[in-house]
This record gives structure tokens, C-alpha cells and sequence, in this order.
């Protein structure tokens, strides 16, 4: 996931529609972010997926909220380039392995951080991050897990993206703060654009690119 570290903020994208979500992520793409997360919680979400992926052109598009290995197999027939998943299942990351997708499978727990690496997992999602320790419980994983690296997820928002993006740990931040559901419905993508250069400048304040 190289592209992350030039840009190390996945925004959420959740819809009904396939023009919707097109429209969503040309406008996260016109702020600068370019690795995008739909996710399966919608009855058009693998759709909107699908859609984004013919339509945008330069951005990185995977799957979240993918509960089961049916679901790793539909995204992945449709083009998903890599899959998020809320807890940690064994049989989604066989799926996943079996299909050479990158999984971001959520952890909230050492243990489960253990299974996560011993199942060859080196990136991980941290879920939900504000309620599972936030900032020090990402400090606390890294002197024991030294090699594995985290995505942050659940109530980061751009008060507290740069603190979470100052730890070298942390591979990057994905959450839903970058496409509000008020903006989307008004039709106001210029509002998305802005949320997600916000988050580029600040991301880029803390990791800066050259
Ligand atoms: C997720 O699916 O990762 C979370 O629902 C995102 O949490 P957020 O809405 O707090 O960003």
C-alpha cells in the first residue's frame, strides 16, 4: 500500500446510488485523496463500488465492512483492490489470502493484534479506535507488536488525525468524517472536496513528502 504513504487518510464512503458514490469519490479525489473505502452497507454498495472503480479514474478503491468470505468473493469479482473488515475473522483473511487481496482486518485487543500477525497479517485496522484506547493503546501495542502497522478507524476526525499520524506505527487513518451524509445529501461535493484537502494538508504536516 505505497500510496498511503503519500497520502495516509482512506475516507468512508457509504452509498445508495452508483452516481452518488462516483460523484463522492471525484470529489475526495479532486481534495487529493485517492484510496477510497466503500463499504457494504448499503444494498447498492458493491455497485457503487463497481461503479467508482469504471468511472474514477487514478484512485484505489477497496471494500469495507466485509463480513464474510461470500462477500470477499463478490467484491473481489467486481474489482475490489483490497478489503476491510471490522474484527478479525479467520476464514475472511483465508478469502482474502486465497485471492492475494490485501486485507486490513480490525483488532482491538493484543490478542487479537497476536492472531492477526501469526496469521501473517502486517497491517491491521484499529476499531473502533477512539473507543479501543485511541493514541496511548496504539503506544502500548507497538512496544510489544513492533513490526505490525495500524489504520486507525472510528471517531478520528480532523481534530485528532495528526496525533494518531504522528505515531510511525500507524500506517494510516481511514474514517467517515470526509464524506458527511448532511453534504452528500444537499448535493454538496465542494464540501467533500474541502474535507479531504483539510485532511491532506494536516496529514502532510505531520508526515511530510519530501
Ligand atoms: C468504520 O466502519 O470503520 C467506522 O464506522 C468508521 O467510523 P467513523 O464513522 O467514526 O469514522
Amino acid at each position: 500500500m505505497d500510496m498511503l504513504k503519500d497520502t495516509p487518510v482512506v475516507p468512508l464512503i457509504s452509498a445508495d446510488d452508483p452516481d452518488t458514490a462516483v460523484r463522492t469519490a471525484k470529489a475526495l479525489k479532486a481534495g487529493g485523496l485517492t484510496t477510497l473505502e466503500v463499504v457494504l452497507r448499503t444494498e447498492a454498495a458493491a455497485n457503487c463500488m463497481e461503479a467508482i472503480i469504471a468511472q474514477v479514474d487514478g484512485v484505489t478503491v477497496g471494500a469495507g465492512t466485509v463480513l464474510t468470505p461470500k462477500q470477499v468473493d463478490e467484491v473481489a469479482r467486481r474489482g475490489a483492490q483490497f478489503i476491510v473488515s471490522p474484527g478479525l475473522n479467520t476464514r475472511v483473511v483465508e478469502a482474502c489470502h486465497g485471492r492475494k487481496l490485501d486485507i486490513y482486518a480490525g483488532v482491538m485487543t493484543p490478542s487479537e493484534v497476536q492472531l492477526a500477525w501469526n496469521m501473517g497479517l502486517r497491517a491491521v485496522k484499529f476499531f473502533p479506535a477512539g473507543l479501543a484506547g485511541g493514541v496511548p493503546m496504539l503506544k502500548a501495542f507497538s512496544s510489544v507488536f513492533g513490526g505490525m502497522k495500524f489504520m486507525p478507524t472510528g471517531g478520528v476526525s480532523a481534530a485528532n488525525l495528526q496525533s494518531f499520524l504522528a505515531l510511525p506505527s500507524v500506517l494510516a487513518c481511514g474514517g467517515s468524517w470526509l464524506t458527511p451524509q448532511a453534504e452528500i445529501d444537499a448535493g454538496n461535493f465542494e464540501a467533500i472536496t474541502s474535507l479531504a484537502r483539510e485532511a491532506l494538508a494536516l496529514a502532510r504536516d505531520v508526515r511530510p513528502t519530501n
